[in-house]
């Protein structure tokens, strides 16, 4: 029985990547149903903070090396299992640079090794890319690529050919490039969908608008820009381009008319939990907010049935 149960969940095996879909699918589905019929306001997408160190600067962030510590390893387990008691079964490790984020000989890997034998459904790590990918545990590597070579660079500094490296190198097929369309780089969507779809090890493409923190309000879109970015990346999606994103969620992103923040997702930093992200006390930001995941979410758990059914299609496909 022990060794049946072993097979099953064990992530390399078909059946047990079978069982951990459908596990995530059973808790989602009724965490989804609860959560619209009865209003609730409880997290399920819980991201922790594991740094604010990073080895970039690029021109639309606002997070690195505000004080530039590498959070301890207890600290962050102790996030982790917060954040589970609280039902959150989505993880996502950020920063700063999350491959910068070690502990004596802990290293990233074994955060999310960790996370995933302590009962998370989806383990996924946010990174600038520009470190060796050796992830195979995490179910998505979002890797931030934010234009062609040229935009890219000009916004992340000459990392493109070294992140293009690491891709090709990785070891496992589990990346989702992860663009944040801003002035710079609008006019660069095709070239980030094209890649996409040729490298093996990517997944998927998934995107945000830029969401204008103090000191970067100059990189945020117009309605007409983002209406035009959404026609593109539908115009991708139509010509087979995997997008990790939902199409009936753009006409809200295009006149931010989704509801913010969202209740449904947490935010751990140095033992500080927020709702929705660290940009929760930003006066007037949310309502210019650009996260795709927040339209995403919030209209899922308004019990709006295009996002639902979309949403469950897209993540049959990608998870
Ligand atoms: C803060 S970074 C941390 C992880 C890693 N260092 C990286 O660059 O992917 C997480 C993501 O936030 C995005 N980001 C940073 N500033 C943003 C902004 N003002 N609006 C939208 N996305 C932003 C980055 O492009 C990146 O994809
Ligand atoms: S790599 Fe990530 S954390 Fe570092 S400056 Fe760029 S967006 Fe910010
Ligand atoms: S809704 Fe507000 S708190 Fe949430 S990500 Fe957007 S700006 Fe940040």
């Amino acid at each position: 029985m022990k060794a049946f149960v072993f097979l099953v969940v064990h992530q390399d095996c078909l059946l047990g990547r079978l069982y951990l879909k459908l596990s995530f699918f059973l808790y989602f589905a009724n965490f989804g149903v609860k959560t619209v019929l009865f209003r609730k306001k409880e997290p399920i997408l819980g991201t922790v903070i594991l740094t604010d160190k990073c080895n970039l600067s690029c021109k639309h962030c606002s997070v690195n090396n505000i004080i530039a510590v590498i959070y301890p390893y207890v600290q962050i387990i102790s996030e982790m299992k917060q954040l589970f008691d609280m039902g959150v079964r989505i993880l996502f490790f950020c920063g700063g640079e999350t491959f910068m984020w070690h502990d004596g000989e802990k290293t990233l890997r074994d955060l999310v090794i960790e996370a995933k034998e302590m009962g998370f459904l989806i383990v996924n790590t946010v990174t600038n890319g520009t470190f060796p990918i050796d992830l195979p545990e995490a179910d998505l590597i979002l890797l931030s690529l934010d234009g062609d070579k040229k935009k890219h660079n000009e916004i992340r500094g000459d990392t493109y050919d070294q992140i293009m490296k690491n891709i090709e190198n990785a070891t496992a097929d589990n990346i989702c490039f992860y663009m944040a369309i801003n002035k710079i780089n609008q006019g660069t969507i095709e070239d980030v969908c094209v890649a996409a779809k040729r490298l093996k090890n990517v997944r998927a493409v998934s995107f945000n608008f830029h969401t204008p923190y103090p000191g970067t309000k100059e990189l945020a879109l117009t309605r007409e820009e983002k209406k035009n970015c959404c026609d593109t990346i539908t115009r991708m999606m139509d010509n087979g381009v995997p997008v990790f994103n939902l199409k009936s969620a753009f006409p809200y992103l295009i006149d931010n008319r989704f509801p913010t923040p969202c209740y449904q997702c947490v935010v751990m930093e140095s033992g500080k939990l927020s709702v929705c992200g660290r940009c929760i006390d930003v006066p007037g930001l949310c309502e210019k907010c650009g996260y795709f995941f927040v339209a995403e979410y919030t209209l899922l758990f308004s019990g709006n049935i295009r996002i639902i059914a979309e949403m469950l299609k897209t993540y049959l496909k990608y998870i």
